[in-house]
């Protein structure tokens, strides 16, 4: 026994050292993460001997390898030989590509991957499995060899020895571009496919039309193309300030993609096992439809295309008229024509109702159908246009309103609004697609709006997105089954160039990536932070415009009641990368104090935070002032209840010494929804209390109202209550501005208490001017100051 194993020692040392040599698998940084990795030893070095061989006769496999040694020889590397594999070639130290159809028992779009110092081995049961796998391939190269139509920079490349299995979660793995509310070049969408191809995702959501621009050519309604396609050029003026177009102005912005480019585009995408589904809105967000053909509305016009949004927008096209669905299914004819996808988008959202209730044609149509409301007129409406599509041989997808007054015989639902209408499409057996805007709309900021260039609002982070679960835990296994994926939308009102919509889909829509591609259990926020860092250097490569919002300070604190100090802690989205902070005001340096570990702060200040790569300010510096009160910490007790949709950081998120900002997402406001403040804060022991601040938000295009009115009282013992005093409220809830106002209370001099309550009585309802009149409205609440 002893001489076995000193033999076995010595036999495996070498491997040992061997394996230390080569890399290891914190070193392979692939996203969407891989189901399952073994690293291996030593590598395979690619160099201009090295030969991609192609085995069987596939023309599609020929083309994939080829698409391969392209990207190689693009990027910088060696120029590779493609060729059909023979029986010479059995011991070649090669790259070979092989599609196998009866022997994989892989998933669709799966591939196995193994690579040895002398050969890479890449075999799949689809033309999509290979490419996915020709994605990892390419993650496996160095970080910054990424770039396009460079000479050759490098002679030789290096694979790990590696050997992965690897299939996505989700068959429905998307991004969305509006193209109407801004119109993007051709050469961009192709970039946008490429990106979504580089992070196997597979389908591209191609909003065209919409009020503010048709965008597709179709042969047989000129008028798309002359009028829809058109608006008064207002790009100077802010989304929502824009004048409708006036009597003489010449409309000179827009523009379409004719069809011969919408085939170009397709073919493209199909090359990089990318769908394209076209999306054609109805009967709502179709303005621009009736400028050119106002006898397809319930009014008969005359309407212009707008140039931005308006609110509310009850254009529609008419439900009574006949010639509107012929319209409809001739336009559907030729995009079919031109999409060989087997979804096709109809739109469906938010569509105002108001004209059909006057429309004698859509009242006709209601009464000879036995319908029962304005909502089952527009189920009619989608109802007969799926049967159009389904005639066709094609699938229906619509945004969730198709729910409302009966959902479509076979249609599929983007569940947008929340996720609940994803959950009552696949409880009644409906395929559902998963766009929440809590997590998956990427024209929300993506960091502090501060310093973010203008977006349309909300608040969804890198994190936030990579925290997605698009499979709602209410549904059964059965059920589930119908969530076929998730997609991230970039509508583009505040988004008028290729530089910032990349900007707002990137770096958000990797973190998706992973969501919908890796199972659900390999989930790691600090593993994806540590391969991030190469996905900003690949990117940072191909000149994409990311964004640096995940390159900001998060700032959060904790009361220490031993010290009755409070703990500042800092941290960002990246990696390992250095923070410094000042705490008295002064500007961050290189020279700053260097962040550690939580600090304790004990008086009032502003903290300002930054990164440093390479002893450089990446980003704009986080600001956050800091009040130092004697209620930081202590216990509240809530006798009111806020909301679960803003709850901040819950218990203690009103007096964290933080104070929230007027992005009333920031995760700093306490939201109450139609409901009062009731609260006592229990200082611990009976003390001298000078006065009370709380302060409020108000944002009413949010639904966002300050209080009525605040009271103040105090306690000795928490059962008797004195110094009973009001602050009423005399800003009209009109006010346009989004604004924080404090409400302040001075106590008379030597006035002691233990307990101050805080009453805030909500306003209700939404007033009778306000779009939301009757409904509850918020009060949001944040740092409730006490001296
Ligand atoms: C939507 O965001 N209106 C689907
Ligand atoms: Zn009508």
């Amino acid at each position: 026994m002893r001489n076995f194993f000193s033999i076995c020692i010595i036999l495996m040392t070498p491997l040992l050292l061997q394996a230390n040599a080569s890399p290891d698998s914190s070193s392979i940084t692939i996203v969407p993460k891989p189901v399952m990795m073994k690293t291996g030893v030593g590598q395979f070095v690619i160099n201009r001997f090295t030969t991609i061989l192609v085995r069987g006769k596939e023309a599609e496999v020929n083309k994939i390898a080829t698409f391969f040694a392209d990207r190689i020889r693009f990027s910088g590397g060696p120029k590779l030989e493609v060729r059909e594999m023979t029986a010479a070639d059995k011991h070649l130290s090669a790259i070979i590509f092989e599609k196998q159809l009866t022997r994989s028992s892989l998933p669709e779009e799966g591939y196995n991957l193994k690579i040895t110092p002398k050969q890479v081995l890449l075999t799949a049961k689809t033309g999509a499995g290979l490419f996915h796998g020709i994605q990892t391939l390419l993650q496996m190269l160095p970080p910054d060899f990424s770039g396009q139509n460079i000479p050759m920079t490098y002679k030789e490349l290096e694979l790990p020895a590696v050997t992965i299995t690897d299939y996505p979660r989700y068959p429905y793995r998307g991004m969305h571009l509006d193209v109407s509310r801004h119109f993007f070049p051709k050469e961009f969408i192709k970039r946008y496919i490429d990106l979504i191809a580089m992070y196997k995702m597979n389908t591209f959501h191609w909003h065209l039309t919409d009020d503010n621009g048709w965008r597709i050519e179709i042969k047989k309604y000129p008028k798309l193309m002359q009028i829809s396609a058109w608006h008064t050029d207002h790009e100077d003026l802010p989304w929502n300030d824009r004048p409708a177009q006036q009597p003489g102005d010449k409309t000179t912005y827009g523009g379409y993609y004719s069809q011969d480019e919408i085939r170009e585009i397709v073919q493209y995408a199909a090359d990089r096992y990318v769908n394209v589904i076209p999306e054609i809105e109805m009967p709502a967000h179709s303005v621009e439809v009736l400028a050119a053909y106002p006898q397809f509305s319930c009014t008969g016009g005359p309407f212009t295309v707008p140039t931005g949004s308006y609110w509310p927008n009850i254009d529609i096209l008419c439900a009574g008229n006949d010639s509107v669905f012929t319209f409809l299914e001739d336009v559907l004819t030729e995009v079919m024509d031109l999409f060989p996808s087997k979804y096709i988008h109809v739109g469906g959202d938010e569509a105002d109702k108001t004209n059909w209730k006057s429309c004698p044609k859509c009242q006709e149509r209601i009464k000879t159908e036995g319908l029962k409301d304005e909502k089952e007129l527009q189920s009619y409406f989608i109802k007969r246009m799926e049967k159009f599509i389904t005639s066709k041989n094609r699938k229906m997808i619509g945004w969730d309103e198709i729910l409302e007054g009966g959902l479509p015989p076979e249609a599929t639902v983007m569940s947008w609004r929340g996720v609940e209408g994803g959950i009552a499409a696949a409880r009644q057996g409906h395929d559902a697609i998963m766009t929440p805007g809590t997590h998956c709309y990427f024209d929300y900021y993506q960091a502090d709006p501060a310093t973010e260039p203008k977006a349309i609002g909300g608040f969804i982070t890198l994190k936030k997105v990579y925290s997605y679960e698009p499979t709602p835990s209410e549904l059964t296994a059965t059920e589930a089954k119908h969530i076929l994926g998730a997609q991230g939308n970039v509508w583009t009102e505040f988004i008028p160039t290729p530089g910032q919509a990349e900007y707002m889909a990137l770096p958000r829509m990797i973190a998706l990536s992973e969501v919908v591609w890796s199972p659900k259990s390999m989930r790691n926020w600090s593993d994806f932070q540590r391969r991030m860092v190469s996905q900003f250097t690949r990117l940072q490569k191909m000149r994409v415009n990311y964004s640096k919002g995940s390159f900001k300070v998060e700032v959060n604190t904790e009361f220490d009641s031993k010290t009755n100090g409070i703990k500042v802690i800092l941290g960002s989205e990246q990696l390992d990368v250095p923070i410094r902070y000042t705490i008295n005001g002064n500007d961050v340096t290189s020279n700053s104090t260097l962040y550690s570990g939580p600090f304790e702060v004990k008086r009032n200040g502003v903290i300002k935070a930054g990164l440093f790569v390479d002893d450089k300010l990446k980003e704009k510096t986080t600001e956050m002032p800091l009040v130092f009160h004697m209620a930081i910490g202590k216990h509240i007790k809530y006798l009111t209840t806020y909301s679960e949709r803003y709850p901040a950081s819950g218990q203690g998120a009103l007096n964290d010494g933080l104070r929230g900002s007027v992005n009333h997402r920031d995760g700093l406001w306490q939201g109450f929804l139609g409901n009062d403040i009731d609260i006592i804060i229990d200082l611990g022991r009976e003390m001298a209390v000078n006065s009370v601040q709380a302060n409020f938000l108000q944002n009413q295009k949010s639904w966002i109202f300050l209080p009525v009115v605040v009271e103040y009282s105090l306690s000795s013992d928490g059962k008797k209550y004195h110094s009973f005093n009001e602050v009423v409220n005399r800003i009209p809830p009109k006010e346009e501005q989004n604004f924080i106002q404090p409400f302040n209370f001075q106590f008379m001099e030597n006035t002691k208490a233990r307990y101050v309550r805080v009453k805030a009585k909500n306003l209700g309802k939404c007033p009778a001017w306000h779009e939301g009149a009757g409904e509850p409205c918020w009060m949001f609440a944040d740092e409730i100051v006490v001296f």
